[in-house]
């Protein structure tokens, strides 16, 4: 596997494979991989010639007080996991390398050019939750994209927001990158699978799985024929406020596709969308309801 850090290298790695007629496909991370990142790997491995993913934990869609300094950093543990999944390489950039200083404030802010995400998508649910957050992740995920110049990129559904933002920065900003959604890797009690969740006690491991809980009785309750999203909303509520570890933030019913809040389920698919701190940790998760 080649690893390098620096997005000249990682082009002329990537080019020489598109210029034999090998098809790239990128898997963006930001490292502590888990389950969930090596199904990504293996799912482009599947449906392309060459491999390539990235750790970097991307200052800018953290805000000021959140988890970027205690952000788990395994390098050398995730390179190994990496190898034996068959990557073929590693793009591994330091924060100096992407922004040009030690922090992106160390840049001169006023001179930046950052990905603005409209407030329609990108203001909802975790960009209210996370001001400026989108912003981050659409503004690095485009320098990822000029790097490793992929033809196909795998991003999980667990964060179903930055998926559908990221399918639209590619629609609207023209990208010749296939977005490849992949579905979410569940532990086997139902907890999505999370870097954060390492981070997790042991009380707090075990009063996270509330969150998966709570989708599944709202899940339960439109096979019943609820379609009423205040009542399904009310029900993962509910199921949440009976774990005092969990300080629910929201659990919505929405369209799929806007992610704009539903009064009802109807003829379009919908999307539960749950998200909580448990102890320090921030968990979001959600699951898919095929239209009724
Ligand atoms: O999902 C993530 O791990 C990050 O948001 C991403 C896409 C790698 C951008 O930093």
């Amino acid at each position: 596997m080649r690893v390098t850090e620096t997005a000249r290298e990682m082009r002329a790695i990537s080019e020489s494979w598109r210029s034999a007629g090998e098809r790239v496909g990128f898997v963006p991370t930001m490292g502590a991989l888990h389950a969930g990142h090596l199904a990504l790997v293996q799912t482009a491995r599947e449906e392309c010639d060459r491999i390539v993913t990235s750790i970097f934990v991307n200052p800018s869609q953290f805000a000021p007080g959140e988890d970027f300094d205690t952000y788990p950093r395994w390098l050398e543990r995730d390179s190994k996991l990496l190898m034996e999944a068959g990557c073929d390489a590693l793009f591994a950039p330091n924060v100096e390398a992407m922004y040009g200083g030690s922090s992106v404030e160390l840049s001169p802010s006023g001179e930046r050019v950052f990905v603005e995400v409209g407030e329609g998508i990108g203001g909802l649910w975790e960009g209210a939750e996370r001001p400026g957050h989108f912003r981050g992740v659409a503004t690095v995920v485009t320098m990822l994209f000029h790097a490793v110049v992929p033809h196909r990129a795998y991003f999980g559904e667990k964060d179903y927001q930055q998926l559908r933002i990221i399918q639209r920065m590619v629609h609207n900003l023209l990208f010749d990158v296939e977005i490849v959604p992949c579905p979410t890797v569940r532990e086997p009690d139902g907890l999505a699978m999370s870097s954060r969740n390492a981070r997790l006690s042991t009380e707090e491991r075990e009063a996270a799985v509330t969150l998966s809980r709570a989708l599944q009785a709202g899940a339960s309750l439109v096979k019943g024929g609820e379609r009423d999203a205040a009542r399904l909303e009310r029900v993962m509520r509910e199921v949440c406020g009976a774990e005092p570890l969990i300080a629910l933030q929201y659990a919505a019913v929405v369209d799929t596709e806007t992610l704009s809040p539903l009064d009802s389920l109807g003829e379009r698919p919908a999307r539960f969308l749950i998200s909580a701190h448990v102890g320090d940790m921030h968990l979001i998760d959600n699951i898919a309801v095929p239209p009724v």
